[in-house]
């Protein structure tokens, strides 16, 4: 396994990795990775010759009042994990490289990039956008991978593969969850015990959102009700939001949509912003 952090060297690789015909794959990171992140990586691994994870923890698509100092950072172990599962590069690269003095250029999302979790992070998406189509101009993956745990970012960046003629194959990989039904996420770490027992509130009431689908209720007023009604049973939860939308146009339902139903959350707890979502 090769780390470079250097962007020519990394598109010298890739220019003779291209010019010997091999497929790459490529799993964006902000590292501290864990069994979420390594799915993706072996889905990668059965989908190319070669497989490309970076990590980065992305400044732009932090908002000034955000984690992005305190985000985990562990570089070695990161190193570890990724070479059990036979990534073969990390780019693994510095805020400096990617956003050097006098930069200005970024890929806005118009509509998507301020709905659900952008209403509270109005320049996440913007942040998001702009550091993968970065990373998709300097690996010029073949195909990458993506968890559903981030819904929206999903639904987004594959609009923006399509919107910019993009030639990437996106593949979305379903949520990795914790025995108790906790979507694994490297934000987990801020939760203090008493936290982390509190965050399984957020499944347990996407679990029920499915339950009363499943028993006819369509309504998502009663619904969302239902599911604030468990997260405030939690002293430590504060909902940042719970939406029903349509999964083709992030629109607000009032009915379920059968197959066509995204059910999506923020919610903090202590001070992690956790997100969680179900498709129907
Ligand atoms: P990060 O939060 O590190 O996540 C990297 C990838 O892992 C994303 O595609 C995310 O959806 C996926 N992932 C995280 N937790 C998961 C889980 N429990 N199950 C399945 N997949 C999971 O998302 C980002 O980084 C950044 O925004 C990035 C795309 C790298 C751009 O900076």
């Amino acid at each position: 396994m090769e780390i470079i952090s250097d962007i020519q060297e990394m598109k010298k690789v890739v220019q003779a990795l291209k010019k010997e015909g091999r497929k790459i794959a490529l799993v964006p990171t902000m590292g501290y990775l864990h069994e979420g992140h390594l799915t993706l990586m072996r889905e990668g691994r059965k989908l190319a010759d070669v497989l490309v994870i970076s990590i980065f923890v992305n400044p732009t698509q932090f908002g000034p009042q955000e984690d992005f100092q305190r985000y985990p950072r562990d570089i070695e172990r990161d190193q570890k994990l990724a070479e059990q599962v036979g990534v073969d590069i990390i780019f693994y690269s510095s805020a400096e490289s990617m956003y050097p003095s006098g930069y200005r250029t970024y890929v806005e999302v118009a509509e998507w990039g301020k709905l659900l979790c952008g209403a509270s992070r109005p320049i996440h998406f913007r942040g998001v956008c702009t550091v993968v189509l970065k990373l998709f101009n300097i690996i010029q993956p073949d195909v990458a991978i993506f968890g559903w745990k981030d819904a929206q970012q999903f639904l987004i960046l594959r609009r923006m593969v399509k919107d910019l003629n993009l030639d990437v194959q996106m593949v979305g990989v379903e949520t990795v969850r914790e025995p108790d039904g906790l979507a694994m996420s490297s934000r987990n770490e801020y939760l203090s015990p008493a936290e982390r027992r509190q965050a399984t509130a957020l499944y347990q009431s996407l679990c029920r959102a499915k339950e009363l689908v499943e028993q006819g209720e369509k309504d998502c007023q009663k619904i969302i009700a239902e599911m604030k009604k468990i997260i405030e049973t939690q002293p430590s939860a504060k909902i940042d939001y719970i939406s029903i939308v349509s999964l083709d146009e992030l629109k607000p339902l009032s009915e379920i949509q059968p197959d066509n139903t995204l059910i999506a959350m923020a919610v903090f707890v202590g001070s992690a912003r956790l997100i969680d979502n179900i498709r129907l």
